[in-house]
């Protein structure tokens, strides 16, 4: 199918319909499949930013009918993580999204996700133990269990998610392609601030000076790239980078050069590769990443 001849139908300035349970959004669901429509998806946790509504964007631009969940997830956080202060702004994000073609929110409680608690879990352990799995054990589990039972109810044609957590894209793309999931996975640019930090949740987290601090970490990722791209001084500037990270106040989890397709260490045969970064700044863990693509 060609979605990208499709358009979405929900108009501007519309509400978006809020749904809390899978029987309701499953029976709005029906009647926009026998209408014909395709689904267009994008998973977030809500508190909505420019980065989120990108993605809506992109998939109303691709389908009929757009469907946001927000969900805060507590099978992808650990034990000393930030799920209970983790912010919650329902109502705000209905609100922007009215600005977008998206008919529905979906916004279950714990209980209509996990019913029984935690008993089947998935996992794609080559691609979930390192870089962020590394230093957050269980994490993607919780990201690719939820996102597989959000699949499930909503069987969208397509779904959206942000090259900003690289990681998680390619975990939900080897998900997809192992299960057979029948839905086309869409990854789209990493929206930043004029100063060149990713857009996130958690930068609420920042201080007002902490922000600016926190653009150095674009421009670590850059200069690499450009070293990575010309294959010039790779190791050293490498190095560069993590010392001026950390003079910064940066608490490193990792600052890598890994293929793009598989995120292992060898990316040198690849024409794809990625600089990832995953660091602590004050109240917040901040990830980004820069694609390079490298000429042979
Ligand atoms: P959340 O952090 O809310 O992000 C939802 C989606 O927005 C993800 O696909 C993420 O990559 C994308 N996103 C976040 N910041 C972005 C930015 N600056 N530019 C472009 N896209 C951005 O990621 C999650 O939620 C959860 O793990 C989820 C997939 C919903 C599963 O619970």
């Amino acid at each position: 199918m060609d979605h990208s001849l499709r358009r979405s139908t929900a108009l501007k300035n519309d509400q978006p319909e809020i749904f809390y349970t899978i029987d309701n959004l499953r029976k709005f669901l029906v009647t926009a499949r026998d209408q014909g429509k395709t689904i267009g998806f994008v998973p977030t946790m809500g508190n909505l930013h420019q980065g989120h509504l990108d993605l809506v964007q992109r998939a109303s631009d691709l389908s009929d009918i757009v469907i946001v969940s927000i969900f805060v997830n507590p099978m992808q956080f650990g034990v000393h993580e930030d799920f209970d202060t983790y912010p919650r702004t329902l109502n705000s994000d209905c609100h922007v999204l009215t600005d977008y073609e998206c008919a529905a929110v979906f916004a279950p409680t714990v209980r209509e996700i996990y019913p029984k608690g935690l008993n089947t879990e998935i996992d794609v352990p080559s691609l979930s133990t390192i870089l962020c799995g590394h230093h957050r054990p269980g994490h993607f589990k919780g990201v690719a269990t939820v996102v597989c039972k959000l699949l499930n109810i909503i069987q969208p044609d397509i779904v959206v998610f942000g090259n900003k957590d690289y990681q998680q894209l390619q975990i939900i793309k080897a998900m997809v392609e192992d299960l057979l999931l029948p839905v086309q996975v869409i990854g789209t640019d990493t929206k930043r601030e004029p100063n060149g930090l990713a857009m996130s949740s958690r930068n609420a987290y920042l201080l007002e000076s902490e922000k600016q601090l926190a653009s150095i970490l674009y421009s670590a990722l850059t200069k690499i790239a450009k070293a990575v791209q010309g294959d010039t001084q790779i190791k050293t500037t490498l190095r560069r980078q993590k010392q001026l990270l950390i003079n910064a106040g940066f608490v490193l989890d990792y600052l890598e050069i890994r293929d793009a397709k598989d995120l292992s260490k060898t990316y040198v045969d690849s024409d794809t590769a990625v600089v990832l970064v995953a660091a602590k700044l004050g109240a917040a863990r901040l990830i980004d990443n820069v694609i390079v693509h490298l000429s042979k």
